[in-house]
């Protein structure tokens, strides 16, 4: 193989730059040319493709965002769209792919893996719903930001004796929700893959109120539904004040954290290593600080958990 592209796609996550920066770095390490292509999918069907240097992905390693920016395409997900898509990467000579995104992204490196052009995925979303790897890049400075926003809203939230519901991201997923809530000692965590009976909500937040607690704070998953909704109906049923935060995109945004840095550096030179070795349609994670690789198919069809455990000890804390 001499010739590789990259591309980031569906939401972007901190550390997507630091993945393309090992992507390029190690790919001309080996003497191989790279290829960036930006706006994801729909970038590749209209040929928005660029060469890729050294010095391309130069101070890069600490921003957020991604330099070769970001799409959803629905267009991609048609046989036609991808067709076109593989016609580009045959213009510029590109013989492997790797895909930097979530779910979503994996399926597109999947159908092309599926017409014969070798893909690798890198997990890159915040949202940390993918199976076959401990963490996703992005997930651990989200949830710096969360903690961060949470310990702000804690200091507003005693001074005025309130509720507080914390909306946070993850689409379907609660490992933003659960890890958040252990880490700011929420009085209850609201996740898809557990639902909490409305009333231990309650008894918490009166129990809580009992002892003379000064504020309570409810970390609510995006997927539960709306923080807005949660907190009309707590405020009703306990009369205690009562204020919703909704995070939104700050929580996509900012600087890596040093572990997604390592994460990202680690697992993008691991993709370039997979096409070097012929290998197409995997992708490559984290298990047990141990970098694998995993059939995409395998995984797609796989459902992402959360840690029992952790949620179990969450409960446990907040008594
Ligand atoms: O997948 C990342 C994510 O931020 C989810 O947590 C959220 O549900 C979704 O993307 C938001 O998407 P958009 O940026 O398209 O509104």
């Amino acid at each position: 193989m001499k010739k590789i592209g990259v591309l980031t796609s569906g939401g972007d996550a901190p550390g997507m730059n630091a993945a393309i920066r090992a992507v390029v770095r190690k790919a001309i390490y080996h003497n191989i040319e790279v290829y960036g292509i930006k706006y994801g999918y729909q970038g590749l069907m209209e040929g928005n493709i660029e060469r890729m240097e050294i010095g391309s992905v130069g101070d890069i390693i600490h921003r957020g965002g991604t330099i070769l920016y970001s799409a959803r395409s629905e267009a991609f997900k048609t046989d036609e769209g991808q067709q076109r898509g593989i016609e580009q990467l045959n213009k510029f000579g590109i013989e492997g792919l790797i895909i930097i995104g979530g779910d979503g992204s994996f399926r597109g490196a999947q159908k092309l893996t599926e017409k014969g052009y070798p893909c690798i995925g890198v997990p890159g979303t915040i949202d940390n719903d993918i199976a076959g790897t401990d963490f996703t890049i992005g997930f651990d400075t989200a949830l710096n930001t969360i903690i961060e926003a949470v310990d702000k809203v804690r200091d507003t939230a005693t001074s005025h004796k309130r509720t507080y519901i914390i909306e946070v991201m993850g689409r379907d997923a609660g490992d933003l929700a659960l890890w958040a809530g252990l880490a700011d000692g929420a009085e209850s965590i609201l996740i898809p893959e557990k639902q909490e009976d409305f009333s231990t909500v309650i008894d918490k937040l009166r129990r809580g109120h009992k002892r003379g607690k000064k504020h309570s704070i409810i970390v609510l998953a995006e997927g539960v539904g709306s923080g807005f909704e949660y907190g009309e109906k707590i405020e009703k049923e306990t009369n205690l004040e009562t204020r919703v935060t909704v995070l939104g995109h700050i929580q996509r945004g900012g600087s890596p954290s040093g572990s997604d840095r390592v994460l990202a550096s680690r697992l993008g030179a691991k993709a370039v290593d997979l096409l070097l070795e012929g290998k197409a349609g995997r992708m490559v994670g984290i298990e047990n600080n141990s970098l694998v690789d995993h059939d995409i198919t395998k995984i797609l069809n796989e459902q992402h958990t959360i840690n029992q455990d952790m949620y179990k000890l969450s409960q446990e804390l907040s008594i």
